[in-house]
């Protein structure tokens, strides 16, 4: 079979697991390197099962069969076989900032061509801390996933100061062809911009909770039975678009004034999240009793397991909608 290119994947964890199912869902030829070659023993046999899983389903990725895809992956102990070679380098070690700076020092030694993208798939660090360093800095860019990424397909593509326009673009170009939805920031800064906004929501949650304006299941209803079904097929700005008959502009002239007072009594970040103090442990202890009553420990593997399957359906009937 004849390939669009090869990849390299560095880390064969749970996101390393993903992108090797992504490439490979559109017919790259996928090179897994990990430290320990058991972690890449358990990786190919948890792929050969997923894959299998959601040809089945119906939400297996791309247009090759199940064991064509299977067929494209390979796996190595020896870097130099995972990196030479390579259109694209996608990084998923543990969140370690110096570990990640000694394994990209390792790869960048072993880069052999200029339009080589190198990409990273940490949640929070920001590339010029990892890259600054790197003889290849300006082939560098964060490509941050969301979890799981096979069936959650947005990519948040993040520069550092010195990464080259070829990069950007080029990486933006492969993360489509692949099936991801880029997300181009022109600048890198602290969260990116999912985890800004997630931190934004969640800051409020913990207010309303800490204050105990509602419970942690009803407040959970707010987005599970209100807000999320929106945001699944629209993002906040477009829902503020369709909100108002003219649109945006009339939307803000009339709610712009309460948005702005609400806005005002939101308060501050919570401090409980230093978990510093007793008083800080003790706030998260009672929501997290809660949460813990809702969903007992002995469950949590159950819940994921049933996060992954709605995920994945809605995937399905999201592919099947007009965009
Ligand atoms: N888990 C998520 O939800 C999620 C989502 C988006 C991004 N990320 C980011 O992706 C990265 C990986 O996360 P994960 O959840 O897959 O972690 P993980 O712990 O599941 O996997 C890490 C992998 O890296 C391997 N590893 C450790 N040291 C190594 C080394 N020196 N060289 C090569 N491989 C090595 C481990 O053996 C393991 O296979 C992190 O930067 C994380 O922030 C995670």
């Amino acid at each position: 079979m004849t390939t669009p290119g090869k990849v390299g994947l560095v880390g064969s964890g749970l996101v390393g697991k993903s992108w090797a199912m992504i490439f490979a869902s559109v017919g790259y030829e996928v090179w897994m390197y990990d430290i320990k070659q058991e972690q890449l023993d358990k990786a190919v046999s948890d792929i050969g099962l997923e894959v299998e899983k959601f040809e089945k389903e119906g939400t297996l990725r791309g247009t090759l069969p199940a064991h064509q895809q299977k067929t494209l992956i390979h796996v190595t102990t020896d870097l130099k076989e995972c990196i030479t070679g390579a259109v694209y380098i996608q990084e998923s070690v543990p969140e370690d900032l110096e570990l990640k700076k000694k394994i990209w020092t390792e790869i960048d030694g072993l880069v052999d061509s200029a339009k080589m993208i190198l990409a990273s798939s940490t949640s929070c660090i920001v590339p010029s801390l990892i890259s600054k360093d790197l003889r290849h800095r300006e082939q560098f860019i964060v490509a941050h996933p969301v979890n799981p990424p096979y069936h959650a397909p947005m990519t948040e593509l993040v520069p550092a100061p010195w990464t080259n326009e070829f990069t950007q673009t080029e990486a933006r170009t492969l993360m489509t062809r692949v099936g991801q939805v880029p997300v181009s920031l022109s600048r890198e800064l602290p969260g990116f911009v999912l985890n800004r906004m997630q931190y934004a929501l969640l800051n409020e949650c913990w207010r309303l909770l800490a204050n105990k304006v509602v419970s942690v299941d009803d407040l959970d209803v707010v987005m599970r039975d209100g807000l999320g079904l929106r945001y699944a097929f629209m993002g906040p700005m477009e829902t503020i678009h369709l909100n108002a008959p003219n649109g945006a502009a009339q939307y803000c002239q009339t709610y712009g004034n309460t948005i702005y007072k609400v806005s005002q009594d939101l308060g501050p970040v919570p401090e409980a999240w230093k978990m510093e103090t007793d008083e800080h442990k003790k706030e998260v202890e009672e929501i997290t009793k809660q949460l813990e009553t809702l969903y007992p420990p002995k469950d949590l593997d159950e819940r994921k397991l049933r996060r992954d399957t709605c995920l994945a359906a809605l995937a399905k009937l999201k592919r099947g909608l007009p965009k």
